[in-house]
């Protein structure tokens, strides 16, 4: 069985006085759930993100992570400085990373070895942009990106492994892929790791949908046999959509 997850990706949002008071509202309002729920506030507040939810369920994970175990990278961070402070999940690869800081498939293979080697779980973003999907090579640019940073992978490496497809058109635009398309690509990229490993390393992977998923149409996404949950950026801000959404898995 694989886990559903709800995962909020705060992005450059909220200082440390605001990520202690949503982290309050949503320890209290945490609805009775069997997936896992994760949040993912900045670099400078996830040590305090750590201790704040200690005794909760909700797991703090990063957003992102250099794949150097130290030395003269200004202004990165690495596993073991995530590890240090408690957080042992990772964001890789958001579509953000890839068109703002130039992070590319390859970069991105890397950082996936470096969380690995450290132990850490990852969640990995991929997704064709809107160009991609109205020339109908959508399908071919996912399998692009998962070969490149992932076929390299030894078949236990996939249990620490979770995917997030995020059609870049539609993150913060308002626009969500609908049911239907989510749920033919997740079931696309399962059988392309079928092809490329196995049946059941495709079957264990919890395969997220991200992309402007709001209280609203939650429910009707995350009912897609392939979709596992949610990776979310603008509602997981408000905790009560984000808390609705986590009722809606
Ligand atoms: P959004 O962001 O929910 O605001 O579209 C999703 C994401 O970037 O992970």
């Amino acid at each position: 069985m694989r886990s559903k997850i709800v995962a909020g990706n705060w992005k450059m949002n909220n200082n440390q006085d605001e990520t202690k008071k949503l982290l309050a509202t949503l320890s209290a309002k945490l609805p009775d759930t069997t997936a896992e729920v994760m949040v993912a506030p900045t670099f400078v507040n996830l040590s305090k993100a750590v201790n704040h939810l200690e005794s909760s369920l909700i797991e703090v994970v990063a957003q992102n992570m250099h794949f150097a175990e130290n030395g003269a990278y200004t202004g990165e961070i690495s596993a073991d400085m995530l590890l240090n402070i408690g957080v042992k999940t990772v964001i890789l690869g958001h579509s953000e990373r890839r068109a703002y800081f130039g992070e590319t498939d390859e970069l991105l293979a890397k950082k996936v070895d470096a969380a690995l080697a450290a132990n850490m779980r990852i969640i990995f973003c991929f997704g064709e942009e809107l160009e991609e999907r109205k020339s109908g090579s959508h399908f071919e640019v996912v399998k692009r990106q998962l070969t490149n940073a992932l076929f390299h992978l030894k078949p236990e490496a996939w249990s620490k492994i979770v995917l997030a497809y995020e059609p870049v058109w539609a993150i913060g635009t308002g626009e969500t892929a609908s049911p239907e398309q989510a749920q033919e690509m997740h079931a696309f990229i399962r059988k392309t790791i079928t092809e490329a490993f196995d049946a059941t390393i495709a079957d264990g992977v919890s395969i997220l949908y991200g992309g402007s998923v709001k209280p609203n149409n939650a429910n009707e996404i995350f009912s897609k046999p392939d979709v596992d949950g949610g990776l979310i950026g603008g509602a997981s801000l408000v905790c009560d959509d984000f808390v609705a959404i986590i009722k809606a898995i």
